[in-house]
């Protein structure tokens, strides 16, 4: 297999291969992505095939992938690398007698700790990281597929670190020194756009929307998939779920429910699509009861063929988030230890200019103090 595309439609056709189908658009970003070594970013809504294309592209390409599933709340030592506690302690215990030695004739505890403190290096040094998947890509010297997958999730503190790190492909373990990439990872950011993302983000990636699919490409996703929904069904099925796209439902049906109602239709093994057999199944696609009470209303006259008369009659439901309110709520400051705002609970922790080694290390002790309690 060959490890780079060769065109545009190389792209098209190596995805295809891998039961995945790509528009000219996906396909040309997804090439550039390739050829010029800069991250891409898909925005879009949930079920469209953020995902998905990452696994694609790392099938196609031959490369592994390394995904890091943002959430909220998650911070550096998640994402880029942590310490091995478990190991440093096992270690520290099983060289209890050296390190009795080493301390042995220290006239004050002040001394000891010196002592002891300039054998850190040895603990926090390449043996005793833990490299997470960002880090993992990095130093990785096959090649690799990075996906950071919903960093919306994430704060943007971590964002800001997430960029950093990607801008140079480089990470920097203050007590080690710097990893620097000898081969490029490709890396692949998406977001559900359920906040904004920083500028600066959106300027290093190549950034592209992913909206659902037009009729034509999700009825030959839905054919790809051999759902064993018979092909007129299957025409029919794509536009009934084009038309609940268009109700402002609270969660749009995405290209792998419409596949999942194919499939249940077959087993129910449905010859036409009326009203009473889409209205006993649509509750595959539609998870919420507004959703789905709203879909009841419409579906007798989608089931007709009438579409287009009802759509956008509704105004969309008004709990719709605000992209920016909700990242600004979720940026409590404090998270992240460098470079970033002082944190609530700076009382609790070690702060003097602390690298991530001894705040990780700390934190692990604190665990253990604790579970000693
Ligand atoms: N272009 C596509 N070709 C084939 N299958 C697709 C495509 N887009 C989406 N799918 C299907 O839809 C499912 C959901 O896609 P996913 O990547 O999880 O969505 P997202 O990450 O955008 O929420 C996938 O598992 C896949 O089966
Ligand atoms: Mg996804």
């Amino acid at each position: 297999m060959t490890s780079t595309f060769e065109s545009v439609a190389d792209v098209v056709e190596r995805f295809a291969a891998q039961g995945y189908i790509a528009d000219r658009r996906l396909a040309t970003t997804v090439y550039l992505l390739c050829r010029l070594g800069k991250p891409v970013l898909l925005e879009g809504p949930a079920g469209v095939g953020k995902t998905e294309m990452s696994k694609a592209l790392a099938n196609a390409t031959g490369r592994r992938l390394l995904r890091l599933q943002c959430y909220e709340g998650q911070d550096e030592s998640r994402a880029l690398y942590d310490w091995d506690y478990g190991k440093q302690l096992l270690y520290t215990q099983m060289l209890r007698e050296k390190i009795g030695e080493i301390v042995a004739d220290a006239p004050d505890l002040a001394t000891a700790v010196t002592r002891i403190g300039d054998q850190d290096s040895v603990f926090f040094s390449d043996r005793f990281l833990a490299p997470r998947p960002v880090l993992e890509a990095i130093r990785s010297t096959e090649p690799t597929v990075l996906l950071v997958d919903e960093i919306d999730r994430a704060d943007e503190a971590l964002e800001a670190v997430l960029l950093e790190c990607l801008a140079e492909y480089q990470v920097s373990v203050p007590e080690i020194g710097t990893y620097t990439a000898s081969v490029l990872p490709y890396v692949v950011l998406t977001s559900n756009s359920t906040r904004d993302l920083s500028a600066a983000l959106k300027r290093r990636c190549l950034h592209l929307f992913l909206d659902y699919p037009d009729a034509e490409r999700e009825l030959e996703i839905v054919r790809s998939k051999h759902t064993g929904l018979p092909d007129a069904l299957a025409v029919q099925l794509v536009g009934v779920v084009r038309e609940l796209r268009g109700l402002g439902l609270r969660k749009n049906p995405g290209i792998s429910e419409t596949v999942d109602w194919a499939r249940a239709l077959a087993v129910l093994g449905a010859e036409e699509l009326d009203a009473q057999l889409l209205a006993e199944t649509v509750n595959v696609v539609l998870k919420y009861e507004r959703d789905l009470q709203r879909a009841l209303e419409v579906l007798p006259r989608l089931a007709l063929g009438q579409h287009d008369d009802d759509r956008y009659e509704h105004p969309p439901f008004e709990d719709e988030p605000d992209g920016r309110a909700v990242r600004a709520a979720m940026d409590q400051p404090g998270r992240h230890e460098i470079g970033y705002r002082l944190p609530a609970d700076a009382g609790e922790r070690p702060r003097s200019g602390a690298g991530q080694g001894q705040r990780a290390f700390s934190a692990a002790v604190r665990r253990r103090t604790r579970q000693q309690r």
